[in-house]
């Protein structure tokens, strides 16, 4: 062969991996609003920046036919690309192959990316669209699917792992995004189970839809599976790109600084006025973090699940913080399972890769009632606790309003490590709400009063003036300074400053035992 007729076919076999299962796959993957795996990457990534690895392989199965039925590239995209200058490494299975199931081939060009990464110190993102395991391949599949869940245990904490669900993505395909960092799914389009509608039926007679049983919706508010659920394709890669804007390459850098035009000690006089006269109005505990933060740097995540805690990353001064904050407008803020579970995810994400911790603290303690006990909430209130507890990174803790009982301890107070912790004049830091405390306390001076009611309301009142404050704290320097709101976003600009060279460490252990 002359060279010439060497580039050809080398042209030629190019073109073939390009087209993965054929012009009428691919017509039939548009069809249904869903792009193909090579127009997802370059919507992704920074233009001609993605190299490509591995476009020749396929796989080697001979069984049901297979022999001859083999696609250049078996079903993934793989290699490395630049997302906003940063190096990247990226798979994005292809639903015009065989489903996007996972082969044997298709596992190990997915693990070489995986192992690259982590070499070079690189995130991971995932653009998952797969049937899972390559049924006619049986075990070497599943084999496939192991060493990919055993890299993402491996990589989880060194390099920022990243999903994209943008088609059916069942069995095995929906374990290896599960143990990555966030999960994003396109509503519509995209599907998550363990087993689909039809094994539904088979095992448990219950009809349901795949959008009921696995859809977008349902996975960001119900389960929590999914922590953003996207309008369409491209704002799904739209959010991935803002999420890694917030993120270091790997969990020995430090976040990347972006520029910031809103000035460090700008005042916001409504801020004195949010927190309403009444313990028991609510407000928007968002509306303060959009007042303090960096404008329009905040970046909710989980933002439809447990929605009595809002967290989300956020810019002070350009630096990426991850902000964690009781939503005294859902619930009164309370911590319930679902809320305590959100929040530890996202503080050990952070503390993982050295992304600085604000606190926004608003609680009236954790939820009462059977089926909180029954469901856990023991066990998934220590999450938090255990969260706070471990991080090391800086720790800014605000409170607002109320930081009663144990809530008050889990929400990065001094105990467990907070570093600088500010009250704002309507804090009030107690075991409990005044009047409670007054009924257990008083409970025989109220009963033998002339005037029960009228002994109630003097005993609560004689509670609120000692304890709905927050001076009683701040006298045993349980908060570092009682500031006015409006002047909190310099304040926390400047603790972050100071706290910018932080050292701190756990002792040597294998890993903690965190109460999962
Ligand atoms: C091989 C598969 C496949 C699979 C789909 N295909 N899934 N091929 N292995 N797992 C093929 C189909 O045969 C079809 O090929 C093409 O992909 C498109 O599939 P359709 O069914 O036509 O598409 P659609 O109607 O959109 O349905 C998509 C789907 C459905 C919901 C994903 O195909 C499906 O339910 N697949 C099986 C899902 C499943 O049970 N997976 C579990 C595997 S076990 P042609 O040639 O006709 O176009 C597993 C265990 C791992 O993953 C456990 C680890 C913990």
């Amino acid at each position: 062969m002359s060279l010439e007729e060497k580039l050809n076919q080398l042209e030629q076999m190019r073109a073939k991996a390009s087209l993965g299962g054929g012009e009428k796959r691919i017509d039939a993957q548009h069809k249904k609003g869903k792009l193909t795996a090579r127009e997802r990457i370059e919507l992704l990534v920074d233009p001609n920046s993605f190299e490509e690895f591995d476009p020749f392989v396929t796989h080697r199965s001979s069984d049901f036919g297979l022999a001859e039925k083999k696609i250049l590239g078996d079903g993934v995209v793989t290699g490395c690309g630049k997302i906003n200058g940063r190096i990247t490494y990226i798979f994005s299975q292809d639903f015009t192959v065989f489903g996007g199931s996972l082969s044997e081939a298709h596992a190990e060009k997915i693990c070489k990316i995986m192992h690259m990464a982590m070499k070079v110190g690189a995130p991971v993102v995932g653009l998952n669209d797969s049937g899972g395991a390559r049924i006619q391949e049986g075990v070497v599949s599943l084999g496939g699917y192991a060493d990919i869940f055993l890299l993402n245990t491996l990589a989880s904490g060194v390099v920022p792992q990243l999903s994209a669900i943008l088609g059916p993505c069942a069995g095995g395909a929906v374990y290896s995004p599960a143990i990555t960092d966030f999960v994003f799914m396109t509503k519509g389009t995209s599907y998550m189970f363990v087993t689909g509608p039809n094994v539904v039926k088979t095992v448990t007679h219950e009809n349901v839809t795949s959008e009921e049983l696995g859809g977008a919706d349902v996975h960001a508010s119900k389960s929590g599976v999914a922590h953003f659920a996207c309008e369409n394709e491209a704002d799904t890669i739209a959010k991935l790109k803002r999420l890694l804007s917030y993120v270091p390459q790997n969990n020995c850098e430090d976040p990347p600084m972006a520029e910031c035009t809103d000035p460090l000690d700008r005042e916001d006089d409504e801020l004195n006025h949010i927190v309403p006269e009444s313990a028991n109005q609510p407000y928007d505990i968002r509306d303060v973090i959009n007042r303090v933060v960096d404008v329009g740097s905040f970046f909710e995540v989980h933002e439809d699940f447990a929605q009595n805690i809002v967290v989300g990353f956020a810019r002070i001064g350009g630096r990426s913080i991850g902000v964690i904050a009781n939503q005294p407008a859902v619930m009164a803020g309370v911590l319930d399972i679902t809320s305590s579970a959100k929040g530890a995810r996202f503080i050990r994400f952070c503390d993982a890769f050295n992304i600085p911790l604000l606190t926004f603290e608003d609680v009236p303690g954790f939820l009462p009632g059977i089926d909180q006990e029954h469901g856990g909430i023991i066990k998934n209130g220590a999450k938090l606790l255990y969260a706070y507890c471990e991080a090391t990174v800086p720790k800014v803790t605000i409170i607002t309003r109320k930081a009663y009982g144990g809530a008050y301890d889990v929400m990065n107070s001094k105990h467990v490590r907070g570093d600088m912790n500010y009250a704002w004049p309507t804090a009030e830091v107690a075991v409990m709400g005044s009047k409670g405390a007054a009924e257990i306390i008083f409970k025989r001076d109220i009963a033998e009063a002339d005037d029960p009611k009228a002994e109630l309301a003097k005993r609560t009142e004689d509670y609120r003036k000692m304890f709905a404050n927050p001076y009683t704290a701040a006298a045993r320097g349980y908060v570092d300074d009682v500031i006015e709101p409006k002047t909190t976003r310099q304040r926390v600009v400047r603790a972050f400053e100071m706290l910018a060279t932080k050292k701190d460490s756990n002792p040597p252990k294998k890993h903690g035992n965190i109460p999962l």
